[in-house]
C-alpha cells in the first residue's frame, strides 16, 4: 500500500469510494475545491496489487443521483496499475465568520475500502493529513465530525489519534442521527 498526495487526477475514483463506504456524499466541484485549494492537504492510498478482488458492493451506490450529476459510476483505477483503496479528504477552515480564529483544519471525509480495512489504512492517511496540514498550511487545530454510531471512526479518531470530543451536534446528518465534532490541537512534532 502507497500513501501520497492526492492529485485532480484522483478525484473521480475518491468520490466513488466514497459512494461505496459512506452516506455523506459530494458533488465533484466540492472535491476540485479541497484539491485546488489546499494541494498538498489531502492523501490517497493505492496498491499496484490489481489482482485482488476490489470491493464492488454496490449497498450505498443508490445516493440521491441529483445531488451528484447522475455522473456514471466506476470503480475506475487512478492508472493502468494503479488502485485507489481509501482516501482522505482534507481542508483549512475558510469560513469567513472565523477569520479571527487561528487558522484551522477540517477533516471532509475519510474512507478505506471494506476489503483493506484494519490494516492501519485510515491511521496512515490521517497522520499525513495531520503533519501537511501543520506543516505546509499551519494550521494550529483541526476537526472533524463523526456519526455517534460510528464505533470504528470513533476509535480512530479518539484513541489511536487522540481528539477530544468537542460536543454533540444533534441532528448534525440528513437522517437525524446526531454528529460528535471533534477536535485536536495540532502540536509541532505529529
Ligand atoms: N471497530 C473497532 N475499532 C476499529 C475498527 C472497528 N470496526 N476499525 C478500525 N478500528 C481501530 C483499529 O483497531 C485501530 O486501532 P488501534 O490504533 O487501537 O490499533 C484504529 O481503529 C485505526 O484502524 P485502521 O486500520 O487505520 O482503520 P481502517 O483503515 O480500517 O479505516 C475507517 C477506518 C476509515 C473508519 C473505515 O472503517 C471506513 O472506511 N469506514 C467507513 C467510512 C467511515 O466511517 N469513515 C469515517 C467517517 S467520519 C469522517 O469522514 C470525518
Amino acid at each position: 500500500i502507497n500513501i501520497r498526495r492526492a492529485t485532480i487526477n484522483d478525484i473521480i475514483c475518491m468520490q466513488n469510494a466514497n459512494l461505496h463506504n459512506l452516506p455523506e456524499n459530494y458533488m465533484m466541484k466540492y472535491y476540485m475545491y479541497h484539491i485546488l485549494s489546499w494541494p498538498e492537504a489531502s492523501f490517497v492510498a493505492t496498491t499496484t496489487d490489481i489482482g485482488e478482488p476490489m470491493d464492488q458492493s454496490t449497498e450505498q451506490l443508490t445516493l440521491e443521483d441529483n445531488r451528484i450529476g447522475k455522473i456514471k459510476l466506476d470503480p475506475t483505477y487512478v492508472a493502468p496499475n494503479e488502485k485507489l483503496v481509501g482516501y482522505v479528504l482534507v481542508k483549512m477552515n475558510d469560513d469567513p465568520d472565523q477569520s479571527n480564529d487561528a487558522p484551522n483544519g477540517h477533516i471532509t471525509s475519510l474512507s478505506v475500502m471494506r476489503t483493506y480495512r484494519r490494516m492501519g489504512i485510515a491511521e496512515k492517511l490521517m497522520r499525513q493529513a495531520l503533519f501537511a496540514l501543520r506543516e505546509v498550511y499551519k494550521a494550529e487545530y483541526v476537526s472533524l465530525h463523526v456519526r455517534q454510531s460510528n464505533r470504528a471512526a470513533l476509535h480512530l479518531y479518539r484513541d489511536t489519534l487522540e481528539f477530544e470530543v468537542l460536543s454533540i451536534e444533534s441532528s448534525y446528518y440528513q437522517d437525524g442521527e446526531d454528529a460528535y465534532a471533534m477536535k485536536k490541537v495540532l502540536k509541532l512534532e505529529e
